[in-house]
């Protein structure tokens, strides 16, 4: 495999780069002619961002499993697709060809039409890291059903808020799902999400760890007995469905500004394009470099570069169902080492999680396959850029620093390995077909620096200003909120929640969300949803939810509660008590992922005159910021403050 596409050097990107911007159809025309169509697209592109209406490759069929899977099989399909790494190091691992991966997509497929899934149903997917679920979710893609992977970190109820959201009508899931010194269990979190549910006609239980669950006769069955099934029935090909190029290939649920998550769609073609260019160019990836990310396919760096883009190149993705510190902090090390990894692609999150072990771990393995390094999710601090650099990349290999989101599919911002120079703490150029602006809170562009200490500096909210092809085409089931959300901030662009400065050379540095968004370990949650559970725990009146600085995470919640049950205000400790109950309340509603690190109970909140809360106030509170609390003279009752600081955790 070659990629006539891939960026050479500099100058090449500078070109690249002009003519995505000036003559994008003639561009990204050019980058599809790569890919295998059932039949050619008729217009590259037309979009609009007033409805919005966005359309790549109009008139195109194809199958992105096709461009996956069958089209590498007579060149390469003895060539690892999937490199797998069990939890626990003492199993094997496995390697699955891509003339095996072919081989059990097809199988499931029909196991998906023989269980009655037709193109376009919802499938949902709560599964945990193993090989069956990129299966399942190449299985779904190469029918037509529309995959929602749901991580195995959400809840009971998150998971029926989505499958309600998503009209789903199937379930694929695992008996359990091993995490470190865990055991999960997911069919039996699935059961309770089923209770009461009426449209689910089945529900697909791949083995993993055993553990014992109900299986309910009509709607369970096992996946191992239905890959029998089609053994026996000698299925070894399964034609790929001749999907429309805008058809949606899955729905991914995130946190917004409001309470509840939106599902964001992306559709076939310009998100098998725009990953693929993007996977290629960034990491400067080649044909026999073993790429391993570590996202979950639960979120959409799993999705767009462990499944993806990866197989539309080709290449060899590696999968690793484990946490970095299990059953040491020197796993994903050992595991570079034993694989002989090319490419790392991480979170800031999880390199300052294992900055805290020392040297120690990593000295232990030999990392010297490493070519390129990677980090996504949220800003990366210098510290940890620079022991990713020395310590793991043992100053040789380029660290690309991608900036983007689940609703841009693919990398937006970001230098490129071996090709644009990088900058610590800086996402720097865009990639070609990515216009970015910064402009104030009345949507003017931003031209003038603001601060005298650095000079040339842009500062603004990031906006992109041309559709790209895997921009987010709508939010399952109701588009007004994605043209509220996204495109009626500001007039004819398209706003990411972020902020960002630009300096003179033209690269990026993103600042972190300006919406009421937080940043958790790389993971978005809103504020809203967060409050939101915490209002549901009997006793609450009320609650606001802010983010503060957290060395780890990079984001911790902090969580102001008022609280009118009588054990807050018990003198014997119990304060306590109802912080667990709380989080216990917070893990039921969301899950895990979004209990608050801090809960501090206060008798009121900080509100104006017109009832909004001064969320301003709070933060800072917060961040430890107590003797700069700003103007508070437009407070409906100014002494909660006094009380708020005097209570601060
Ligand atoms: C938000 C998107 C994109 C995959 C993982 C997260 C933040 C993402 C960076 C980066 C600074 C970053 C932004 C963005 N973010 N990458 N390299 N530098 N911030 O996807 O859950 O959709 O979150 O993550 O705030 O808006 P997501």
């Amino acid at each position: 495999m070659s990629y006539p596409y891939q960026i050479k050097d500099l100058a090449g990107y500078h070109e690249a780069y002009q003519k995505s911007i000036q003559t994008p159809d003639a561009f990204w025309g050019e980058v599809a002619e790569n890919f295998t169509w059932q039949k050619k697209w008729d217009k590259v592109s037309d979009w609009n961002f007033k409805e919005p209406s966005i359309k790549w490759f109009i008139g195109g069929k194809l199958n992105i499993t096709e461009n996956c899977l069958d089209r590498h099989l007579e060149t390469m399909g003895e060539k690892p697709a999937i490199i797998w790494e069990p939890n626990d190091p003492a199993e094997s691992h496995r390697i699955i060809t891509y003339k095996q991966l072919h081989l059990k997509v097809c199988q499931f497929a029909q196991v998906l039409y023989n269980n009655g899934v037709k193109k376009g149903d919802r499938v949902c997917l709560y599964m945990g890291m193993i090989p069956e679920l990129a299966i399942a979710v190449l299985a779904c893609a190469r029918i037509g059903a529309i995959h929602s992977v749901i991580f195995g970190g959400f809840s009971a109820q998150s998971i029926a808020d989505r499958l309600d959201d998503a009209k789903a009508n199937f379930i694929i899931t695992c008996d359990g799902a091993y995490r470190g010194a865990k055991d999960i269990p997911l069919k039996s979190v699935i059961d309770d999400a089923l209770v009461g549910n009426k449209n689910i006609q089945r529900v697909i239980v791949c083995t993993r760890t055993r553990t014992a669950v109900s299986m309910l006769k009509g709607r369970d069955v096992w996946w191992e007995d239905e890959i029998k099934k089609v053994a026996a029935q000698g299925t070894q090909f399964v034609p790929a469905e001749a999907m429309d190029a805008e058809d949606p290939l899955f729905i991914l649920y995130t946190s917004g500004s409001t309470g509840k998550p939106k599902g964001v769609v992306h559709s076939v073609a310009g998100y098998m394009v725009y990953t693929n260019y993007t996977f290629v160019n960034t990491f400067n990836y080649h044909p026999d470099d073993i790429f391993f990310c570590t996202a979950d396919i639960g979120w959409i760096t799993g999705h767009s570069y462990m499944v993806y883009a990866p197989l539309s190149a080709g290449g060899t993705s590696m999968m690793f169902e484990g946490i970095p510190t299990f059953p040491d902090a020197g796993r994903f090390w050992d595991i570079i080492d034993k694989f002989k990894v090319n490419i790392l692609y991480t979170a800031p999150t999880a390199i300052r999680s294992l900055m805290g072990f020392g040297l120690g771990p990593v000295k232990e393995h030999d990392l010297s396959s490493l070519k390129v390094l990677g980090t996504v999710g949220e800003p990366i601090n210098e510290e940890a850029w620079n022991w990713y650099n020395e310590h793991i990349g043992k100053n040789k290999c380029p660290i690309v620093d991608t900036w983007w989101q689940t609703e841009t599919g693919g990398i937006m911002i970001s230098n490129m390995a071996g090709i644009t120079p990088g900058k610590a703490g800086w996402a720097t150029y865009p990639m070609p077909g990515i216009e970015p602006v910064l402009v104030d809170d009345k949507g003017e562009e931003v031209v003038k620096t603001t601060s005298d200490e650095e000079p040339g500096i842009l500062r603004g909210n990031l906006c992109i200003k041309q559709a790209w092809p895997s921009t987010i085409r709508t939010t399952y089931g109701d588009h007004e909120r994605c043209r509220t959300n996204y495109f009626a901030t500001y007039d004819n662009l398209y706003f990411t929640g972020d902020g960002a400065f630009r300096n003179e050379a033209g690269q990026y540095r993103i600042t972190g969300r300006v919406d009421d968004v937080l940043n958790v370990s790389g993971h978005r949650i809103g504020t809203a949803e967060v409050e939101n559970a915490i209002n549901m725990h009997a006793g609450v009146v009320e609650s606001a939810v802010v983010g503060y600085p957290h060395d780890i995470k990079g984001q911790g919640i902090y969580a102001f509660v008022i609280y009118t049950g009588s054990h807050a205000q018990d003198t014997h400790g119990t304060a306590d008590m109802v912080r667990k109950d709380i989080l216990q309340t917070v893990t039921r509603i969301i899950g895990p992922i979004a209990k608050p690190d801090k809960i501090q109970f206060v008798s009121g909140l900080p509100k104006t005159r017109s009832g909004k809360i001064m969320r301003r106030i709070l933060r800072k509170v917060a961040e430890g910021e107590l003797t700069s609390l700003g103007d508070t003279s437009t407070l409906l009752d100014p002494a909660v403050v006094d009380e708020i600081v005097k209570g601060v955790l």
